[in-house]
C-alpha cells in the first residue's frame, strides 16, 4: 500500500538542437501528468490515459509508465510494493505532450514510472535531490538509450549529456530566456525509423562541421545572439537525412524562416520541428502548418518556453 497518492510531472523535450545529435536538448513548458494511488478494489495495476494519446497508448502491461515502474520496484528489489494479494493500484496518465512528435513523449513515460516507482519505494520521507536524480537519470538512460531527452526532462533548461558504460555526464547550460515554435504533422515517423535511416559512419568533415556548430549553437543562446544562432544553426549527422523523409518538413523549415523564425531544427528525431524565435510564434506556427498541409498532412503547432525546472514529485 502507499501512503499517500503520488504525482509525478515531466515536461516535453526536444532533443538535438541541430548540431547537438544525441547530446544537447531542452525542456519545454508542456507537461504530461502520472499519478499513483491505492486502489482497494482491484489487487493488479489500472491504467488509465487521458488527453494526448489517450486513444493509442495501451492501459495493459505494454503501457510504458506501468512497466517501468514495476520493473524498477522489482530492480530495486521492493517486491512488498508490487500489485498482488490485496494491493492494487490506478496510475493515471494525463497528458499534454503530443505522442511520436518528437517532443520527448516516451522519455516523460520512462521518467514518469522511474519517478513514481521511487517516490513509493521511499515513502513520505522522499526529496528528488541531486542524489536521487543522479540514480534516476543513470536509469532512465539505461532504458531510453541516449539521454537528449530524458536529461532536460528531469533536470530542466538546456542540457548536455553525453555516457559511456553506464557514466553519464551532463551539464546544465545557461541559456536566455527562449520561447519556440514547435509544429507536428501527422506523420508516423518511429524513432527508430529515424535512427535507422542514419549511415554508419561519417567523414571527418561532417564531424568537425557539427562540432564546430554545436559549441556555436549553445554560446548564440547563451548570448541571445541571433546573428550567430541563424548561421550557427546546421547539422550534417542527421537532419540531411532524415528531413527528405517527412513530406512537407523542408517546406515547413523554409516557410518558418520566412515567417521570422531565426533558426530550424528537427525536433528530436522529428518529425516535429522546432523554430527559434523572438515574436510572431503564432505565425510561425501557422506558416508550417500549411506547409505541411500543402504536402498533404495534417499539423498541430505550440507556442512554447523552454522550461527552466525539469519534472516533479508531489506526494500527498
Ligand atoms: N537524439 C535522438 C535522435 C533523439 O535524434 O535519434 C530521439 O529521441
Amino acid at each position: 500500500m502507499l501512503p499517500h497518492e503520488i504525482i509525478a510531472r515531466v515536461p516535453a523535450t526536444s532533443a538535438n538542437l541541430g548540431p547537438g545529435f544525441d547530446c544537447m536538448g531542452v525542456a519545454l513548458d508542456l507537461w504530461n501528468t502520472f499519478s499513483l494511488h491505492n486502489a482497494a478494489e482491484t489487487d493488479n495495476l489500472q491504467v488509465a490515459v487521458t488527453g494526448e494519446g489517450a486513444d493509442s497508448i495501451p492501459t495493459d502491461g505494454s503501457n510504458i509508465v506501468a512497466e517501468t515502474l514495476l520493473d524498477e520496484w522489482r530492480r530495486l528489489g521492493r517486491h512488498d510494493l508490487l500489485p498482488g494479494r490485496g494491493r492494487g493500484y490506478r496510475l493515471t496518465c494525463t497528458n499534454a505532450v503530443p505522442c511520436g512528435s518528437g517532443l520527448g513523449s516516451s522519455s516523460t513515460a520512462i521518467l514518469g514510472g522511474l519517478l513514481l516507482a521511487h517516490a513509493a519505494a521511499a515513502g513520505p520521507g522522499f526529496a528528488l535531490d541531486a542524489q536521487r536524480q543522479n540514480l534516476i537519470l543513470s536509469q532512465a538512460v539505461a532504458l531510453e538509450g541516449h539521454g537528449d531527452n530524458v536529461a532536460p526532462a528531469l533536470l530542466g533548461g538546456l542540457i548536455v549529456v553525453t555516457h559511456e558504460n553506464g557514466d553519464v555526464l551532463t551539464d546544465r547550460l545557461p541559456i536566455a530566456a527562449m520561447r519556440v515554435a514547435v509544429c507536428v504533422p501527422d506523420f508516423k515517423f518511429s524513432t527508430s525509423e529515424a535512427r535507422a535511416a542514419l549511415p554508419a559512419t561519417y567523414s571527418r568533415a561532417d564531424a568537425i562541421y557539427n562540432i564546430g556548430r554545436a559549441m556555436l549553437v549553445i554560446e548564440a543562446l547563451r548570448n541571445y545572439d541571433d546573428s550567430l544562432l541563424a548561421r550557427a544553426m546546421g547539422d550534417r549527422i542527421h537532419e540531411p537525412y532524415r528531413l527528405p523523409r517527412i513530406p512537407g518538413a523542408p517546406a515547413a523549415r523554409q516557410a518558418a524562416l520566412d515567417a521570422g523564425a531565426i533558426a530550424v531544427a528537427l525536433s528530436g528525431a522529428g518529425p516535429g520541428l522546432l523554430a527559434v524565435a523572438r515574436a510572431r510564434h503564432e505565425r510561425i506556427g501557422q506558416a508550417m502548418v500549411e506547409a505541411f498541409a500543402a504536402a498533404g498532412l495534417r499539423a498541430r503547432a505550440w507556442s512554447l518556453d523552454v522550461s527552466a525546472v525539469g519534472a516533479t514529485v508531489a506526494l500527498r
